[in-house]
């Protein structure tokens, strides 16, 4: 199995891309025999259009995935514009692209519905994609539901150029996390950074504070019993927990005498327990910007070998060579 996964760099984690992102791709790449990290920054310029807003948030990432534990020794991390083949590949694979293929594609509209310019860039968005996966010969593509489609795509263009110019892309598959629930931000529904509802995991620890304490709940009395599965607190806190000790937590709720501030406080020590050492390690590593810029360079020059043979056989099928 060869791992492949991007990440767009728009704005600071939180914990249901923890849960619903980095910890499952984290424990994939442990799996794999090889895998493949980056930061798809090529791509965040169909909506990021401030240079400096996309110097910050792409560093910030790095860092990010370095202090929850990804092994750069184990996967290969990589900003994909320092791998130019990946636009070189782009350009090949639009041209056996049928145009019908992205005028379906769910996420351009979603997209320009929301306000986003409808660039050709944005158009293109999933043949970039499609050229980030096929570059690295991955077989297995871990994605929330989202960006399933988006890996369809890239499917449908290895087999369209195979059929065409013979055996020379693997062909990938999606791995949808169903397993994976969504996790709930402090109102209640889904955690995401365009419903300002996140729990950041670094920075301020006031401000995690503040976040956990102003989660939304019912209004009931310390001493009343609560329903667990219908808290935000609940969902949040199981999370960080065994099934034996959700349960004995979900008995407590149900049992009536824990009240929401003593529940969220208990939520609040479990959250900086869970996420105090790899805190830490963001702060140290922040003043280590020198060896965060090495992991970069090796990466890419990691990542480049791969990508050039492929382009090498790549250029051979079409004629350019
Ligand atoms: P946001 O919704 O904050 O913009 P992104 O779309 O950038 O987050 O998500 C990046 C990754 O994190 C995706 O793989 C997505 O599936 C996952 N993710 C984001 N929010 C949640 C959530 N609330 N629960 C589970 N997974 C999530
Ligand atoms: N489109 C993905 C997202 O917004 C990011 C991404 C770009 C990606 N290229 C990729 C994900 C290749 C997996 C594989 O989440």
């Amino acid at each position: 199995m060869r791992t492949l996964s991007g990440i767009q760099p728009s704005g600071k984690l939180h914990l249901g891309n923890y849960f619903g992102s980095i910890l499952p791709n984290f424990e994939l790449s442990m799996k794999a025999e090889q895998s493949f990290f980056f930061i798809a920054d090529l791509h965040a310029l169909t909506t990021v259009n401030d240079p400096a807003s996309l110097r910050e948030a792409r560093s910030d990432i790095i860092l990010d995935y370095l202090a929850c534990g990804f092994d750069p020794e184990k996967s290969v991390m990589y900003y994909q514009s320092h791998v130019p083949e990946h636009t070189e590949l782009l350009w090949i694979l639009s041209t056996v692209c049928p145009m019908g293929l992205l005028e379906r594609a769910v996420s351009y509209k979603d997209k320009v519905q929301k306000g986003i310019t409808a660039s050709v860039g944005l158009f293109t968005y999933p043949v970039l994609m499609a050229a980030d996966i096929l570059l690295y010969d991955a077989t297995t593509v871990p994605v929330g539901r989202d960006q399933k489609q988006h890996v369809e795509i890239a499917r449908d263009l290895a087999l369209k150029f195979n059929h065409h110019y013979g055996e020379t892309l693997v062909v990938p598959e999606p791995l949808i996390r169903d397993e994976v629930a969504v996790v709930p931000g402090t109102d209640g529904q889904k955690m995401s950074k365009s419903y300002g509802n996140t729990i950041p995991l670094f920075g301020d620890e006031k401000m995690i504070k503040k976040a956990i304490l102003g989660i939304v709940t019912d209004s009931k009395g310390v001493e009343e019993p609560k329903d667990p599965d219908t808290c935000t607190v609940y969902n949040i806190h199981k999370l960080f927990l065994s099934a034996t000790e959700a349960k004995a937590l979900a008995d407590k709720y149900r049992a009536g005498g824990l009240g929401y501030g003593d529940a969220k406080k208990m939520l609040f020590e479990v959250y900086m327990d869970y996420f105090g050492a790899m805190r830490t390690k963001r702060t140290v590593l922040e003043k280590k910007q020198d060896e965060v810029r090495e992991v970069i360079r090796k990466g890419a020059e990691k990542a480049s070998r791969v990508a050039s043979a492929t382009m090498q056989k790549v250029r051979k099928a079409v004629g350019l060579m």
